[in-house]
């Protein structure tokens, strides 16, 4: 087992620079699948998800091809399968976005239903709507997603009943080689949204609105290779910016799209951090008290459910009281129990936490229940006096790429510590 071990109560200097969009990268390795040609891809976070998501493609029969470790050139000419392996696609969320792609370009798809961060109920209703929609069978058998259709799929208009990036992802990546124009209502807006829909016609698709909460993917009988290079992660700048902010210091971030950051600068600078955006990047600086601020996660370009356990541990540590409310998930506040460990006095009720400031947190070993949850008790140990242990990094390690490495260079006393596992101690005695 690996757990991270924190030094707390060092001020945080110096830059750091963002990587790929994860949320960009899951979708637009399978985007890829579309493609007739080669297309490159630039700008790949080197995170777990990522490689899994490679590795399911390899395992189809694509032709993944690392030029380095944040470039990929991928080919779907010899696709064996359009079935992908239960294991791998369970282990992650994204690997639903195999069924559009596969469906779109092959008129088949058989997934396993998705894994992913445990956030409670995370149906994928809209999804297999958008698909049969489209003119697509689907249904769901022993643990995988069948969809199938007859042809190519025919365009149709689609009202989502919710907003949701991955169905508006999925019924964009259907849509694209269907016949006819596919309009997509009640689309999600994220940064990453734009990114895919950037992506496709990069390589040939005809998709506008992108961003809007209207959408539409003209279909076009073939799309073809290109190089693509992906945005900046906003959720890892991000996380950035709260840890600067919980700890104080003053951190230059960069490669970034400051615009997507606007949400969460906005309170950021409610919380007491001075913030200075340039073209692409932000200067975060924090050198007064904090203060409490009432936060609603909500999709963008509201608050951003991701930075939901980051922002809750600042406030933990603010002047006062705060009001924190989940829109997005039913179950989002799992590592409060572990916020606690370390003296977080922090109330659940539902969908809100009532957040009482406290003087300052106290190291201790805890969990990583999930990866945003996982970087919030990283934030949580970088600011508490002592020593933090945190466990269940594999969640964290899944979202962030060289965590440690960019950490450690902005100031932050951290590191990997490897310590056996229980099995191996009970043989070892
Ligand atoms: N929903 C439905 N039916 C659906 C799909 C979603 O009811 O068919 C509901 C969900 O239960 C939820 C809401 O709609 O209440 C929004 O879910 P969405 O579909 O937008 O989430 P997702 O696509 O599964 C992505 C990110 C999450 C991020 C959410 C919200 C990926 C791989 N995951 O999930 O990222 O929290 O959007 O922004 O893109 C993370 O990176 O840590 C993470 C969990």
């Amino acid at each position: 087992m690996t757990k991270y071990v924190i030094e707390g109560g060092y001020k945080l200097s110096g830059e750091v620079t963002i990587s790929g969009a994860k949320n960009a990268a899951v979708a637009i390795i399978p985007a890829a699948l579309l493609v007739d040609g080669t297309c490159r891809i630039e700008n790949i976070p080197e995170i777990r998800d990522v490689t899994l998501m490679l590795d399911l493609l390899r395992d189809i029969g694509a032709d993944v091809r690392l030029i380095n470790r944040n470039c990929v050139e991928i080919n779907a000419s010899k696709i064996r399968t359009t079935r992908a392996d239960y294991d791998m696609a369970r282990m992650i969320r994204a690997s639903y976005y195999l069924i559009g792609a596969l469906l779109g370009r092959f008129g088949s798809a058989q997934v396993a239903l998705p894994g992913g961060c445990n956030l409670g109920d995370r149906p994928i209703d809209q999804h297999t709507k958008a698909f049969k929609l489209l003119g697509a069978n689907v249904d769901v058998q022993n643990g995988y997603v069948f969809a199938e259709s007859v042809g190519r799929l025919t365009a149709a208009p689609i009202y989502f009943d919710v907003v949701s990036v991955g169905a508006t992802m999925n019924a964009m990546l259907a849509a694209v080689l269907a016949d006819g124009t596919t309009v997509i209502e009640n689309a999600a807006k994220e940064p990453h949204i734009v990114d895919l829909a950037n992506f496709l016609n990069s390589m040939g698709a005809n998709v506008s609105g992108a961003g809007t909460d209207v959408i539409k993917v003209r279909g076009v009988k073939k799309i073809e290779g290109g190089t693509y290079a992906i945005i900046p992660d906003q959720i890892e700048a991000g996380t950035y910016m709260a840890a600067v902010t919980a700890c104080g210091g003053e951190v230059l971030i960069k490669n970034i799209i400051p615009k997507h950051l606007d949400c969460i600068t906005a309170k950021l600078v409610e919380m007491g951090a001075e913030i200075t955006e340039y073209d692409d990047s932000v200067l975060v600086k924090r050198t007064g008290e904090l203060q409490k601020t009432n936060i609603k996660t909500l999709p963008y370009p509201g608050f951003p459910t991701d930075m939901q356990p980051q922002a809750t541990v600042i406030l933990s540590v603010a002047n006062g009281m705060s009001l924190v409310t989940e829109g997005v998930w039913d179950s989002r506040y799992r590592y409060v129990e572990e916020l606690r460990r370390m003296g977080a006095r922090i109330q659940v009720d539902g969908k809100t936490a009532v957040v009482e400031g406290v003087e300052g947190l106290c190291g201790a070993p805890v969990k990583a229940c999930d990866l945003r949850a996982g970087a919030a008790l990283v934030i949580a140990g970088l600011a508490a006096s002592g020593t933090t242990e945190v466990e269940d990094i594999s969640h964290i390690e899944r979202g962030y790429e060289h965590i440690v490495e960019k950490l450690t260079a902005i100031g932050a006393h951290i590191y990997r510590a490897e310590v056996p596992d229980d099995a191996a101690l009970s043989k070892a005695q």
